[in-house]
């Protein structure tokens, strides 16, 4: 099964993303992950997108549809995926449906979350993430467990994007790209969408609910 999930900064893709790789385990391939990988880890590449990185823009076609094939190319992630964060506009989806069908997998579920500018500001202004493990937390909502060895605070770290004025961008850009593809899939009839304003373990129950049924 190959799932893509769509969703505005701060939807919650990369969290329910973790809920469903542990739960059926898929491989979660988040474009922003490996980007930001690139940048800390100050490759060629890295360097060369850094700053249309902190500020919000999005990477060229080109660069990403690149590193997208090195991972459907991979037989040890067929048919494992869950998209995160790709496509984004239009070539991206043109792109990943001529790949797909060249490594003979294809997809089996979009899901749609759909979440407020308003909530969006607040879950990325209190969003860090685990420099050693990568969990995702959040200061108002989802808080790092006690005595947890590896996801002390000292730990915890903020991205270079999640500023208010960034976030209220990549939202822009998000809703000026997805019509057209929220289109695409629909007319394939793979799209569901999700109430993405709930709290996480509603949202992760109702995910199950919709891959429970398409895989039942
Ligand atoms: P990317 O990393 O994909 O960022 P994004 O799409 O802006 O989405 P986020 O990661 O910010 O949000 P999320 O939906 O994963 O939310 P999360 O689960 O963390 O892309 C970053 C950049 O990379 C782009 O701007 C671009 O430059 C580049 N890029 C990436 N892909 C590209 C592509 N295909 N083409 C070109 N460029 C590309 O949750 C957010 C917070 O809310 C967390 O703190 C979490 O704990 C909390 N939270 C989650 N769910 C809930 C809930 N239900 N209730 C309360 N809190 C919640
Ligand atoms: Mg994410």
């Amino acid at each position: 099964m190959n799932l893509i999930i769509f969703g505005p900064p701060g939807a919650g893709k990369g969290t329910q993303s973790n809920f469903i790789v542990n739960k059926y385990d898929l491989f979660q391939l988040s474009t922003g992950r490996i980007l930001r990988e690139e940048v800390k880890n100050k490759t060629e590449l890295g360097i060369k997108i850094d700053s249309l990185m902190s500020s919000g823009s999005l990477i060229e076609n080109k660069i990403v549809n690149k590193l997208i094939e090195g991972f459907v190319s991979n037989i040890k992630y067929k048919n494992r995926f869950i998209f995160d964060g790709y496509p984004r506009n239009i070539e991206q989806a043109n792109n990943l449906d001529a790949l797909l069908q060249k490594y003979e997998q294809k997809i089996d579920l979009v899901l749609d979350l759909s979440v407020s500018l308003d909530i969006v500001k607040k879950r990325i202004s209190g969003r860090s993430a685990c420099s050693i493990c990568g969990k995702i937390y959040n200061d108002f909502f989802n808080t790092p467990p006690k005595n947890s060895s590896c996801c002390d605070s000292k730990f915890l770290q903020k991205r270079s994007d999640d500023t208010l004025d960034i976030a209220v961008k990549r939202f822009q850009t998000y809703e000026k790209n997805m019509d057209p593809l929220i289109k695409f899939y629909k007319d394939l009839n793979l799209l569901k969408s999700v109430n993405g304003e709930r709290t996480i373990s509603q949202i992760s129950a109702e995910i199950s609910g919709i891959i429970d049924s398409i895989e039942g």
